[in-house]
């Protein structure tokens, strides 16, 4: 055996911290989707018509904006009967702006708010003609939000992503934005996406420009189940060419009716409709309540 190099046993001390799991779900997963690089890799998956990986497909997109807009209260504007200006919609974790894009064809004006910066930019070249969409970049669980809001929206799994003190703190902002019984609607993933997605123990080398950086890595790869919070994380461990070592916690939540329920009665919303959309995935419309 060569003599064990200080730095070599760092590198592994640190390995072996970051692998251990936590008695309770951590209370904050990663923001990958804010990281320059990683948000540009992301852009291409949201971009590809063929992949659901980022955005889902152009014509579910349409479908589903339909969907939102009469669950949001306005099925006049599917008829075309919009009297300038259209209802505002707060698209939080907007994306490129793919939705915001198909509301304002039906007359909306839409305020996106987005933590990636690829994003915010490609969904401000995307509608920069049109003075009915704007765009935010920032975390929607710190940033103040515009006011005057009729009515939003968090489409793509991304209320699943968030801790319970993320989704407080968007709901609290959304409550003080919201006109009185103003509607959010947003999706959620089941158990089943949750599980099937959940990563099993593996590891690879990326020789280069990988989803998570430029340079060459190693990737070890495994989850950390919490059956009673309804929360699977998914965790990357990320070793450099320098022996520099990163985590990235992805999280999936699921929700059973009674604690999401609780979760949207605690801050002043109450919930009107779960609609399945197919095995794994529901659209939920929530609506605001005067807090007590
Ligand atoms: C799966 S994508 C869906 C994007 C878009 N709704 C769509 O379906 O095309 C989730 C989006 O939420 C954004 N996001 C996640 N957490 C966020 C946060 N805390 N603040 C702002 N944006 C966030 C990500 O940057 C990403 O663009």
């Amino acid at each position: 055996m060569s003599p064990e190099s200080p730095r070599a046993a760092a590198v592994f001390q640190r390995l072996a911290a970051l692998s251990r799991k936590p008695a309770r779900p951590p209370a904050v997963a990663s923001q990958f989707w804010s990281d320059p690089y990683i948000s540009d890799h992301i852009l291409h998956a949201h971009l590809d018509p063929d992949s659901d990986a980022g955005s889902r497909p152009p014509e579910r997109i349409r479908e589903e904006v339909r969907w939102i807009i009469a669950h949001l209260g306005w099925s006049y504007l599917l008829r075309g009967a919009v009297k300038p200006p259209g209802p505002l919609v707060l698209d939080l974790g907007c994306g490129p702006g793919l939705y915001a894009k198909e509301f304002s064809r039906y007359g909306m004006r839409v305020v996106g708010m987005d933590f990636s910066p690829a994003a915010i930019d490609h969904a401000r070249r995307l509608n920069r003609r049109d003075k009915r969409c704007t765009f935010v970049h920032g975390d929607m669980t710190r940033k103040a939000y515009p006011t005057g809001i009729d009515g939003a929206t968090m489409i793509y799994g991304t209320f699943g992503s968030l801790s319970d003190r993320g989704i407080g703190a968007v709901l609290q902002r959304l409550h003080r934005v919201l006109r009185p019984k103003g509607r959010f609607v947003f999706d959620l993933f089941g158990e089943e996406w949750a599980r099937r997605h959940a990563l099993s123990e593996q590891w690879y080398h990326v020789r280069k420009d990988g989803f998570w950086m430029p340079e060459g890595h190693f990737v070890l790869e495994g989850s950390w189940q919490y059956n009673a919070q309804q929360t699977i994380f998914n965790v990357y461990l990320l070793v450099d060419e320098h022996g520099g070592v990163q985590r990235q916690l992805v999280r999936h939540r699921w929700f059973s009716d009674e604690p999401l329920r609780a979760l949207l009665a605690q801050h002043g919303f109450s919930l009107v409709q779960q609609v399945p959309v197919d095995a794994d995935w529901r659209m939920v419309v929530a609506q605001k309540q005067p807090l007590p």
